[in-house]
């Protein structure tokens, strides 16, 4: 298999190859970009850079690389005015190269992409450790809209990162400590009721209320419930803080109950997480307690170092570049005053065990921004202690938040911060909606699959087609649109190109109907093929951006491209009545590709693709 299967990346190397040879060495290091134009197939500025960098005139320049460019194609051949990928160079306007690619050559790369099972993806990041530390929900508090986002972005991009050959480790940094702990565990014990347990026993053991299939939404009752009593009783909140004390000393009776009420929200996440369709198994929770034991350990290593400070009985790292509004030292609290550890702490304790211990090489954060100054302090410690290195990168892959209707902060009908579990639901009604016209098309059990994708594949391509850093409003019915830049109209884009294939096969009926087309590279090409050639052709390149820029964005807007690029060939040139076998051969094969790249690409994004609507 050659190293990539881009016309584009042919074109750069060649169009490389060419200023290395027509300029001084010392100007080696230049990278010519080469860019789809409307002009040509592809356009080089590469020697207006350059002629800023020398003095020389820039079309003289361009002049001078179109001769060895054509040298390059033509050197050794007396068989035609063609070399083997360029048709024809040409110097435009200021001093700009032309480049066109010659037809075989690009039905030549359709032919190889064909046999491809990656479609011309490379392996950049092949040997990379990254770590990606995404949804990470709080026990007991719901999971909810806020940690959509994290979820579907973080599962977006572990996707995308290990189809390019990383190692990546993923981790859902559970929040299973914290003060929620003891109001929620001591309700209990005075509540044993609360979920239709009988009695707490004498010793008050909390562990005997029927926790046992005790669902998010009860649980989040349940965290109401003791937030107010911790809040309007004061014996109460006292009580609360013993029980935080009890937990935080290994007390059994404590300790068990906690211990249930992590496992029970674990299950349910895990629920969502499958219904959501991401990545995150039990297996990827390291949750906050786990970094427990280390937290003694890294503030007094801490401390050693000289970066430790007491203020009001609190333990802090004070660093010169992070000063509050009056320009006072503004500090990262490592330990409270009553000698709790905080979220802090915790994630001082993480950062030096991935680095440390599981030996990422690259770690990111897929939180919200509002944390951005959280973790800037977090990783300028770790820097300070030596922990965070050079060889690492720790990257914060920030993101908007989502907005309720008419932009406003999401605030459900009772006035809560909605369920992601209610989202869902809201999304595949208004796909069921969407799709009516097609349920009688359908088997009832593939219609409702159909709509629970569409749905599900809605919401995220809602959240990643969009700037990741920008705020953005959740609209179910427009993110379902058949005819928007939405994640539907792929999914039936796909199922078209899967239709198309199928009837393909069915008139022609050979007794090898299925076998994948033969690709004859003396056709020559129309526009609309050309076009959906070349948005074929970006798909490596895209995948290359995205990993690059951690942009989940750029993979979304290509699929729109390419569906579009997809349904002008559809409406222009027709398979079936090709004009000759080996055209038909050659737009069968386009059909196959799409549709393995709008699947492929939807894959990336964690979005299904049913094959048909
Ligand atoms: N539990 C946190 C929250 O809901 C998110 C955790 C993100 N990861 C981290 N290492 N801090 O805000």
């Amino acid at each position: 298999m050659p190293e990539f299967i881009s016309v584009k990346a042919q074109v750069g190397a060649k169009t490389a190859e060419a200023v290395r040879r027509a300029l001084p060495r010392d100007l080696d290091a230049v990278d010519p970009v080469v860019r789809r134009s409307e002009r040509a197939d592809f356009q080089a500025a590469v020697a207006l850079d350059l002629a800023k960098r020398t003095g020389r005139n820039p079309r003289e320049l361009a002049g001078v690389i179109k001769a060895e460019l054509d040298g390059l194609e033509f050197e050794g051949r007396s068989d035609g005015p063609y070399g083997d990928l360029l048709a024809s160079t040409e110097v435009s306007g200021p001093g700009f190269l032309n480049l066109n690619v010659a037809d075989p050559a690009l039905w030549s790369v359709v032919a190889a992409r064909l046999a491809d099972d990656r479609l011309g993806v490379g392996v950049r990041h092949a040997g990379a450790r990254i770590l990606v530390d995404y949804s990470g929900p709080n026990i007991a508090k719901e999971l909810h809209v806020g940690h959509l986002r994290s979820t579907s972005i973080g599962d977006a991009l572990a996707r995308v990162l290990t189809h390019a050959g990383a190692d990546v480790i993923r981790v859902n940094h559970l929040g299973d400590w914290g003060t929620q702990f003891g109001r929620l565990i001591q309700y209990l014990v005075e509540h044993p009721e609360f979920f239709g347990g009988t009695s707490a026993d004498a010793t008050g053991d909390p562990s005997t209320p029927a926790l046992d299939g005790v669902s998010l939404e009860e649980l989040d009752v349940l965290y109401k419930a003791a937030t107010s009593a911790f809040e309007t009783d004061p014996a109460f909140a006292e009580r609360a803080r013993n029980r935080v004390v009890a937990l935080q000393a290994g007390d059994p009776v404590t300790r068990a109950a906690w211990k249930k009420l992590v496992e029970l929200s674990t299950c349910a996440y895990q629920d969502v997480y499958e219904r959501l369709g991401v990545l995150l198994t039990p297996q990827d929770v390291v949750p906050e307690s786990f970094y427990n034991p280390m937290l003694d350990g890294v503030v007094a290593e801490l401390d050693r170092m000289g970066l430790i400070a007491e203020s009001n009985g609190a333990l802090c790292v004070f660093l010169e570049e992070f000063k509050d509004a009056k320009g006072e030292p503004f500090p990262l609290i490592v330990r409270k005053s009553d000698g709790g550890y905080g979220y802090a702490a915790t994630d001082l304790a993480a950062l030096r065990y991935r680095i440390k211990e599981l030996k990422a090489q690259r770690i990111l954060y897929v939180i919200d921004t509002r944390q951005a100054l959280h973790l800037k302090m977090v990783f300028a410690t770790a820097r300070r202690a030596g922990w965070l290195t050079d060889e690492v990168t720790v990257e914060h892959v920030a993101f908007g938040t989502m907005l309720g209707p008419g932009g406003r902060p999401f605030r459900s009908r009772s006035g809560d911060t909605p369920q992601l579990s209610e989202l869902l639901d809201d999304a595949v009604a208004a796909a069921g909606a969407a799709l009516e016209q097609r349920a009688s098309l359908l088997e009832p059990a593939e219609f409702d699959a159909v709509v629970q994708a569409a749905g599900i594949g809605a919401v995220k391509y809602a959240d990643l087609s969009n700037l990741r850093i920008k705020d953005y409003v959740f609209d179910p019915a427009r993110m379902v649109s058949l005819n928007g830049r939405t994640s539907v109209y792929l999914q039936y884009a796909h199922a078209r190109v899967n239709s198309v294939l199928g009837k393909l096969s069915a008139e022609l009926k050979g007794a090898d109907a299925d076998r994948m087309p033969t690709v004859n590279v003396d056709v020559p090409i129309e526009p609309a093929e050309r076009a959906l050639i070349f948005a074929l052709d970006e798909f490596g390149g895209v995948i290359e951006d995205v990993a690059a820029t951690l942009e989940p964005h750029r993979l979304c807007t290509y699929l729109f491209e390419l569906a579009k690029a997809w349904s002008d060939f559809w409406e222009n040139c027709p398979i079936l009545k090709a004009d000759s076998d080996a055209q038909r051969e050659n737009r069968t094969a386009l059909a196959h590709l799409t549709g393995r790249t709008l699947r492929q690409g939807l894959g990336l994004l964690g979005i299904h693709t049913p094959r048909r609507i």
